[in-house]
C-alpha cells in the first residue's frame, strides 16, 4: 500500500477534467484504491505519505504507433504512398533480424515509458517473430499485431505476411486475446478474400482489429480501382466483416457521410493521428463529423509517420491544428483523448485510463512550474515545445505505482506487474 501525494489532474470527459492541488493517491496492489484531497484521503488511511513534486496524470494511451518505425521517424516523402515505398517498407523489411529486433523493441519502450506512454497499440512489421519480440519486451498494456500484407508490397515482405487464416491462431495464442490485433496493413495490400478471413477470425475469436483507413486521397483513389464493386472505402472492410466495437481505424481523413454513418452504426473507434496527418500532409481530420455523427476517437502518434511517440506533442498538435481551422479544442478534451478515451478504444475503459478506484495505478509526473495559474493555463504551456522538449518533460512515470521511468533514466519493469 503507498500513499502518493502531490498534485493532481484527473480527466472525467471530453469537457471536464478534476485538478487537486494537494491530492491524496492511494494505491494497493497496483490498483488506485482512494483518490481526493490529501486530507480527506489520510483520514481513513494514515500513512506516511510518499511525496512527489509535481503533477501527477493518468500515463498515456497511444493507440496508433508502428513500434518497428521508431528508428525512421521523421522522413517524408511527397504522399503516404511513395513514402511509405521510399522509406517504411524498407526499413520493415529489417524485422526479419530478430537480434535487431529485440534491441530495436527495448529502446521503443524504453522511450515511450520515458515519455509517459504507459499503453497503447502498436503495428508490428509482417513477421510473426517481431510481433511476438515486441510483445515479450513489452513495457505497459499493450495490443500488437503484425501486418498483414499479401499483395501490392516487395516481394520480401509479401513472403514474410502470415497467409490468413493459416499462423493467425498460434500468434493470436502466444501473445493472447487481450494483447493481439488482427492487423490487416491496409486494403491496398489485402485482397477481399484475405480481408473477409481476417474479419472471420477476428469476430470468431472476439480479438480487436486495427487499420487505416482513408488516410490519403491517392490511398482512396487505389482503393476505388481494385474494389469496384465496393460502395466506398469503408465498405470495403465492412464487407469483410471487419468492422464492429473492437475495431481501431487510424486517420479516417476522406470520409463521406454514408461511412460516417456506418463507422457510428458499427461501433468503430478512430484512432486521429494529428502530428502524422500533418507531417505527410494528407489532409485535416474532420473533427465537426465526428462530433456530429458521435463517432468516438482517441489520439494517438502513427510513428514514424508521426514525428514523435510524445503524446503532449500529439495533444499540441491536436488543438492548433483543429483551432487553426477555428474549431475548438479546449485543454480538458486533449487530456481525455490521449489517456481515457484510448484506454476505451483498447476495451481497457474499466481498468485504466484515469486515477479513479479500481483502475490501475499508471501515471506521469509532470513538473509543476514556477507560475500560480489555473490548471488550464497550466496544462497548455505543458503542450509547448518541440517534439524533443516535450518527449523530455515527464519527471517520471509509473506503472501499477511501480515507478518504471525517471526524467534521466529507465528503471527496469518488476516482471509481475499486472499488464
Ligand atoms: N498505411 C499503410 N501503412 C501505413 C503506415 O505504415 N503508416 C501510415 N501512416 N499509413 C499507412
Ligand atoms: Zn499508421
Amino acid at each position: 500500500m503507498t500513499l502518493f501525494r502531490a498534485a493532481l489532474l484527473n480527466p472525467v470527459d471530453v469537457q471536464s477534467w478534476q485538478f487537486l492541488d494537494d491530492a491524496g493517491l492511494l494505491v494497493l496492489d497496483g490498483v488506485v484504491r482512494a483518490v481526493g484531497r490529501f486530507d480527506d484521503v489520510v483520514k481513513n488511511y494514515p500513512w506516511e505519505p510518499v511525496k512527489l513534486d509535481g503533477v501527477i496524470l493518468p500515463g498515456f494511451a497511444d493507440v496508433h504507433i508502428h513500434w518497428v518505425q521508431h528508428a525512421v521517424r521523421g522522413r517524408y516523402a511527397q504522399d503516404l504512398l511513395p513514402w511509405l515505398a521510399a522509406h517504411i517498407w524498407p526499413e520493415e523489411a529489417r524485422y526479419a533480424d530478430s537480434l535487431l529486433a529485440e534491441q530495436r523493441a527495448a529502446e521503443f519502450f524504453a522511450d515511450c515509458l520515458a515519455a509517459g506512454t504507459v499503453m497503447g497499440m502498436s503495428y508490428s512489421s509482417p513477421h510473426p517473430t517481431a510481433a511476438r519480440i515486441a510483445h515479450a519486451a513489452r513495457r505497459g498494456d499493450w495490443v500488437t499485431g503484425n501486418v498483414v500484407m499479401t499483395a501490392n508490397a516487395p516481394a520480401d515482405l509479401v513472403a514474410a505476411s502470415v497467409k490468413p487464416p493459416a499462423d493467425l491462431a498460434s500468434l493470436s495464442e502466444a501473445l493472447g486475446r487481450t494483447h493481439y490485433a488482427i492487423t490487416p496493413r491496409f486494403a491496398l495490400n489485402c485482397p477481399a478474400d484475405d480481408l473477409a478471413a481476417l474479419g472471420a477470425f477476428a469476430r470468431h475469436q472476439g480479438l480487436a482489429v486495427q487499420t487505416h483507413l482513408a488516410e490519403s486521397i491517392a490511398e482512396v483513389r487505389e482503393v476505388a480501382r481494385l474494389f469496384p464493386q465496393a460502395l466506398d472505402y469503408t465498405d470495403v472492410y465492412d464487407e469483410a466483416g471487419l468492422l464492429g466495437p473492437r475495431t481501431v481505424l487510424g486517420h479516417c481523413l476522406h470520409l463521406s457521410a454514408r461511412e460516417w454513418r456506418c463507422l457510428k452504426a458499427r461501433g468503430c473507434w478512430i484512432a486521429h493521428c494529428p502530428s502524422s496527418n500533418e507531417a505527410l500532409d494528407s489532409g485535416r481530420f474532420d473533427l465537426d463529423s465526428a462530433r456530429r455523427y458521435q463517432v468516438p476517437f482517441a489520439l494517438a502518434s502513427d510513428v514514424g509517420a508521426g514525428p514523435s511517440h510524445s503524446m503532449l506533442h500529439v495533444m499540441q498538435r491536436f488543438r492548433r491544428q483543429h483551432q487553426a481551422a477555428e474549431v475548438r479544442v479546449d485543454p480538458e478534451e486533449a487530456l481525455f483523448r490521449a489517456t481515457l478515451a484510448g484506454a476505451r478504444a483498447m476495451g481497457r475503459g474499466a481498468v485504466a485510463g484515469s486515477l479513479d478506484p479500481g483502475r490501475r495505478a499508471d501515471f506521469v509526473l509532470m513538473p509543476r512550474g514556477a507560475r500560480a495559474q489555473s490548471p488550464q493555463a497550466w496544462f497548455e504551456d505543458l503542450l509547448e515545445g518541440s517534439p524533443d522538449e516535450l518527449e523530455q518533460r515527464p519527471l517520471g512515470t509509473w506503472i501499477a505505482g511501480h515507478q518504471v521511468s525517471t526524467g534521466s533514466g529507465r528503471i527496469p519493469l518488476e516482471p509481475t506487474l499486472p499488464c
